[in-house]
């Protein structure tokens, strides 16, 4: 038995959500780059939980299963309150609150698709309210509820500033969550999996999902991209910047990936999304920055832009608060996470791999006296 570090190149189950062939992303068979163009968030997500397109009258009827679920209850917002506010992170406050979402559900161990189902709209649903409450919290600030006659990009912008989002932001920000739904076996999706294949509850799988999105190899990099851009502080900056880190052996946030090879393509729609809502900010320099960066890191390293080196750019020109970047990642991922928790419950087998062993040989127990 050899072990392969990281399960770098292992398929470890079948799959019909998603596909990464030659660099090429799919959802259910559907071109990212058509779905990144032409498909709402919602319409994603009912291809990701039904494996196939809907239409209309069942887009209709999503959207509306998802706002009527939007709310959370008085009692649980009261909760963010005991949390240690100013210390804690919010993928932290998220990975809790989603936990506590389960003790609030009294179907939470039902397994019955149905109850599966509406653990699935409910998570969907609240997930979103949950970051934008906690976001508010935090700051003092009174959670906003969701409105009924908004979508879920618009409502989440909504719930977080107060304030109607401009079309172009709501574009904007559904194209990103369109773009983060779903990636085959990525760390926390493999997590979700393990979790769930013990036959453990959708909270649980979704709990554990977040725990994993929330290191800065996976999901956390977006907002230490964001990071490094303010450490760098303008274009003139970024190659000496690249330069010195690299020499130094240090990894550059948002840049390499351990499936694609010649480029993330989710990638060219983010860079595009930064030039363009940078510069309707008036801040160029975000994006300037960020291709200075890009060039500089390319020009040492075979190892293109990943979804989360723009994805910083374009977040922060929607005015969102940098630690708020990786629970986004989230609200758009639990779609997925939920698509292959539904997937591993249909055909389930407890996922259990072997260890290479390189310990110490058979050895005889020696009482303590004699030590
Ligand atoms: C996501 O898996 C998914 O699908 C994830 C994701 C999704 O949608 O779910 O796509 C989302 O997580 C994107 C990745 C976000 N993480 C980062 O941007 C963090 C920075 N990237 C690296 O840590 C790294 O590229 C990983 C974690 C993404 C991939 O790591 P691997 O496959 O384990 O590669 P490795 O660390 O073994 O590196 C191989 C070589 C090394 O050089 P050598 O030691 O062989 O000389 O490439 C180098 C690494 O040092 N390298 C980098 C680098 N990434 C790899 N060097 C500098 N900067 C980097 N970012």
């Amino acid at each position: 038995m050899t072990s392969t570090r990281g399960l770098e190149g292992v398929v470890a189950t079948q799959s019909s959500i998603s596909s990464i062939i030659d660099d090429t992303l799919t959802y259910v068979g559907y071109n990212i780059d058509e779905l990144a163009d032409n498909a709402s968030f919602e319409e994603v997500i009912y291809l990701l939980w039904h494996k196939r397109l809907p239409k209309m009258d069942e887009l209709t009827e999503l959207k509306q299963q998802l706002t009527a679920n939007m709310s959370l209850p008085q009692e649980f917002l009261n909760h963010f309150k005991t949390y240690p506010i100013d210390k804690v992170h919010p993928m932290s406050a998220l990975r809790s609150a989603v936990s506590l979402l389960g003790l609030y559900d009294d179907k939470s161990e039902d397994m019955s698709d149905e109850a599966n189902y509406a653990k699935a709209i409910n998570l969907q649903a609240k997930i979103a309210t949950i970051v934008t409450a906690f976001a508010r919290v935090r700051k003092g600030l009174e959670p906003v509820a969701p409105r009924a006659d908004l979508g879920y990009a618009a409502n989440f912008l909504y719930m977080l500033s107060g304030k109607e989002p401009e079309e172009i932001e709501i574009e904007a920000f559904d194209k990103a969550l369109v773009l983060h739904a779903d990636h085959e076996l990525n760390a926390s999706t493999f997590t979700a999996r393990v979790c769930v294949a013990t036959l453990s509850d959708m909270y649980s799988g979704v709990t554990s999902a977040i725990g994993a999105l929330k290191g800065p190899l996976h999901g956390g990099a977006n907002e230490q991209v964001m990071k490094m851009l303010s450490e760098i502080g303008s274009e003139e900056n970024a190659e000496a910047y690249i330069q010195e880190k690299l020499a130094n052996k240090e990894k550059i946030m948002g840049f390499g990936h351990r499936v694609y090879r010649q480029g993330d393509p989710r990638a060219k729609h983010l860079r595009e999304m930064s030039k363009q809502l940078t510069k309707l900010r008036g801040e160029e320099k975000w994006y300037n920055m960020s291709i200075r960066v890009e060039a500089a890191f390319t020009a040492q390293k075979n190892l293109p832009p990943n979804v989360d080196f723009y994805s910083a750019s374009v977040y922060h020109s929607l005015g969102i608060e940098h630690d708020l970047f990786t629970p986004i990642f989230a609200v758009s991922r639990v779609s997925g996470w939920i698509a292959h928790i539904l997937e591993q419950y249909e055909n389930n087998r407890l996922i259990r791999p072997r260890a290479e062993y390189t310990g110490p040989g058979m050895q005889k127990y020696i009482p303590i006296e004699d030590r």
